[in-house]
């Protein structure tokens, strides 16, 4: 069955460009980003793959590992990884697992077969400390993922995490958040004590508590 949010992240062992891993000790104590990419020597994954190394420093900010999935080989990956960092101009400093008997397309549902029977989509799936699947986002294979938008619902879901807040839409670091409705406004107005602005009952907003 396909994996929900709130669901455990299954674990797994693989072959990747930086050696043998088991996810769960990869992950560590910190958070993840599984995701998966066509094939390799694709146009579109190869930004992909190049952007996220350019934003390692924000994923290192955020307690975050990246692990990315394609179902070639490694002798193919390691080719296409000089690739990488020769045309977007970057060094792939995270591993790519080489899936290829599709285990890890399997137990994260990667493959949908009536967008192909062989390639992965374009999975993305966010994974809290305690293991749990936190985001799932899917793009078809023709569109780059907005990895602007991957580093704002990191911070979104960091900061609910940590301080019981949501985010509104459109959110951007910085501005206001939501109190969640499990805080009453009574407890809000000692927890947060830049000040709870009242809309409504159940609408409730306070300036971002990390800033
Ligand atoms: C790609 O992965 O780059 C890609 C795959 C299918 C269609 C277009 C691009």
């Amino acid at each position: 069955m396909a994996l929900r949010l709130g669901d455990t992240a299954p674990n797994f062992k693989a072959q990747t460009s930086e050696g043998p891993i088991d996810f769960y000790e990869y992950l560590g104590n910190g958070w993840g980003i599984l995701f998966s990419h066509p094939a390799d020597y694709t146009p579109v994954c190869t930004t992909e793959l190049g952007k996220t190394a350019l934003l390692s420093d924000e994923f290192a900010k955020r307690n975050t590992k990246v692990l990315a999935v394609s179902v070639d080989p490694l002798d193919k990956h390691e080719g296409w990884i000089k690739d990488i960092n020769e045309t977007q101009k970057t060094t792939v400093n995270f591993p790519l697992i080489a899936d290829s008997d599709r285990n890890v397309a399997t137990l994260y549902d990667m493959i949908h077969p009536n967008a192909s029977a062989t390639a992965t989509v374009r999975s993305l799936f966010i994974i809290g400390p305690d293991k749990l699947v936190k985001l799932i986002i899917t793009y078809p294979a023709s569109t780059g993922r907005n990895f602007v938008e991957v580093l704002r619902v990191l911070d979104s879901l960091q900061l609910t995490a940590n301080y019981s807040v949501a985010t509104p839409a459109d959110w951007k670091e910085g501005e206001d958040v939501i109190v969640v409705p499990a805080v009453s406004t009574e407890d809000a107005i000692k927890k947060f004590p830049k000040g709870v602005k009242v809309v409504k009952p159940y609408l409730r907003y306070t300036p971002q508590p990390n800033k």
